[in-house]
This record gives C-alpha cells, structure tokens and sequence, in this order.
C-alpha cells in the first residue's frame, strides 16, 4: 500500500524561510522524489479561526497568500492537491463524533495547547473552539486515511492524540472492517530546519514576532533584513573572535549553505567548516558573512519571486482550483464518515427494511 500524505498550515500570514526549511523543502522533497498515492495540504482555515474568531479577513486574505506561497515555492499542483478546510464539510460531522471521544483534562494537558495557551492572551476566556482544536486536527488527518504527516516537532502532540482517538474509537465501536489508517509524523531531516531562528537571533522565526525573512520579501527587504541579523555582539572588530553559537548568519548558513555557494559567491573558502573557523580564529567581519548569505538567499528567492509575480495576475484560477480541490477532499472525507457510521451503527438509512 502507498501511503497518504496530509500536512496542513493555518492561514495566518506569508510563508517565510523557518517554513521553507522546516516544511516546504520537506515536502517538495516528497512531492519530488516519492512514490505515494495521495498528497495533500490542507489550509487550515477553520483552526485558524479558533484564534481569529475577530480576525476573519485576515484568515480569508491569507488563503491565497500562502496558496500563491505554496506554489511559487514549487510545490505542482497537478501532483498535490491544495485544498480549504472549511469547504470539506464531512470534516465537520467527523469532528462531532470525535468530540465526546476525548476529556476536557486530555486536551489541557496536551502539551502544545499548554504551550499556546501561555503565549495567547485569553485569560479566563479560552474559546471552546481552540480548546477542542486538536480534535479537529484528528478529523483532518483520519478523514483522508492519512499515513504519513510531515510536521514540525511541535505537532506531534497533535499526532499523537490523532492515534489516541483512532484507538478509542475502535475500542468503543469495534468495527468489522478498518474504519481509519494509522497516522505517522515525519520530521524535518536536519535539526537547525525545525527552528530557525528569526533575524534578531529570538528562538524562532515568526510572523508575530517579527523577526521573519518572508518568501514574498523583496530583493532589498531580504537585503535590509539580513545586514541587521544578530550575530555575536561581542565581535566588534574585525580582528575580534567571533562565536557561532547563537549566531543567526552561520544559523541560516547550517540550513542554507552548501559548497556550491562557495565557489559561485565567495571562492576563498571551500566550505562552511572553513568559513567559520576563521571566524572564530578572528579577523573575517560579519558584513562580508551577511553579504555572502543574502547572495544565497536572493539565489533562493529569485524564482520563488518570479512565479509569484506570475501566479498573481491569475487569482481567480488559483481560486477554482481551491473549489475543485476541496470538493474531491470532500468525496473522500466523506467515505470515511459512512464507514464511522457504519461502524457506530448510526446509518440509519439502513433502518429502511426495502432500501
Ligand atoms: N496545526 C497545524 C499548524 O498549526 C495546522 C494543521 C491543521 C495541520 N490540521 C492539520 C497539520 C493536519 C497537519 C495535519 O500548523
């Protein structure tokens, strides 16, 4: 059996490099290189809300904008299918019946709503709706038959509920046949790549703290950005050691770099070891490093900027291609959902003797 591959990003704002490394690589690699049956990405619309519930414009602006990221980043609609959580309503239905699945304490002590809690300000006002999210995420992940879900480590607590409901509902129903695949996280392959740091060296790159280089960023805003990154403030002269450690430029040289770079934008070195070993040594500055790197990034961006200049001036076919997608989703959420109800024993069109 292939597998099926579901992974998922909430609406929220442009995709920027700590997602490039941290899942689009991963799944261009996918895309590229592996023989699956399935792959999809969800637009995770309806968790975005959970949040957002005062924001829906930006959630809707955002749709598109990490759609159009999506694809000028390479990722081939003909071999992905791209599609709207909120337009696969059998989603909705399999959430319902997961809900009574799962206990209140469960989902405070799932570890990555514990963390969001602290960084969200809800206070005593925690929407029900974010409380009971990783519930819907299973629903998102057992509606396709997922096999096979490359996230960042901070979603395997998500996994990791998605199996516990899975088990919990064949123990309750015991249905004859399988109802649901059994879900795996896949990880990115390098450590640096599931946390970049953002460019004021803070642990992780994000919109909200605003400290991202964004996909759609341009050429001088890429530039600008990278001559401010904080790197040792302690080397202040050339001529002073220099530490790699908590060094955002040589952070983004581990997930960026390779030799060929060296050759094509700074021939004196022949590789990364050597380039930071001088560094430490003393006498390599950090503008002819920050210069170096945003060659590498701009090397890296240029297409991506071109496609989307390309894709923009199509939104609307962007658009129907979401409908389409969304609606194939739909046929297949939904054979899950008649096989819960069969397995639950509540089809009841079956009740009609002569149907
Ligand atoms: N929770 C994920 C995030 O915040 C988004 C998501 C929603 C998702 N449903 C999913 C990821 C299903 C993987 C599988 O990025």
């Amino acid at each position: 059996m292939k597998d099926i591959i579901l992974t998922g990003d909430r609406p929220t704002g442009n995709l920027h490099l700590g997602h490039y490394v941290g899942s689009i690589a991963n799944r261009l690699k996918f895309q590229n290189e592996y023989n699956y049956e399935k792959f999809y990405i969800m637009i995770a619309d309806t968790q975005a809300l959970t949040d957002n519930a005062d924001k829906v414009d930006k959630v809707k602006n955002n749709i598109i904008q990490v759609t159009i990221d999506y694809l000028s980043a390479g990722i081939d609609p003909n071999k992905v299918n791209i599609f709207i959580q909120s337009q696969v309503p059998s989603l909705f239905e399999i959430t319902s019946y997961f809900l009574n699945l799962v206990t209140l304490s469960r989902l405070q002590r799932n570890p990555t709503i514990k963390e969001e809690l602290k960084v969200r300000a809800f206070e005593k006002s925690i929407p029900v709706g974010f409380m009971t999210y990783p519930i819907s995420q299973a629903a998102d992940i057992l509606a396709f038959q997922t096999t096979l879900v490359p996230v960042g480590e901070d979603q395997l607590p998500m996994i990791e509920q998605t199996r516990e409901i899975l088990n919990t509902f064949n123990n309750l129903y015991e249905p004859k046949s399988q109802v649901f695949a059994t879900p795996k996280a896949v990880l990115p392959s390098i450590k640096i790549c599931e946390r970049l740091p953002g460019i004021d060296g803070k642990i992780k790159m994000s919109k909200s703290a605003g400290n991202a280089i964004n996909l759609c960023d341009t050429p001088e805003i890429v530039k600008q950005k990278v001559m401010s990154a904080y790197t040792d403030p302690n080397h202040i002269k050339v001529s002073d050691p220099g530490k790699i450690e908590g060094n955002v430029v040589f952070a983004y040289l581990d997930a960026f770099c390779n030799n060929e770079h060296f050759k094509k934008f700074l021939p004196d070195y022949e590789n990364l070891e050597q380039l930071k070993s001088h560094y430490k040594k003393g006498g390599l500055g950090d503008v002819k490093v920050k210069l170096f790197l945003n060659n590498i990034l701009q090397e890296l961006l240029d297409p991506i900027r071109e496609k989307r200049a390309l894709l923009e001036k199509d939104i609307d076919s962007i658009y129907e291609m979401l409908f389409e997608n969304s609606k194939k989703a739909e046929i297949e959420a939904q054979k899950t959902l008649n096989k819960m109800k069969e397995a639950m024993g509540i089809d009841y069109k079956k009740l009609i003797k002569n149907a």
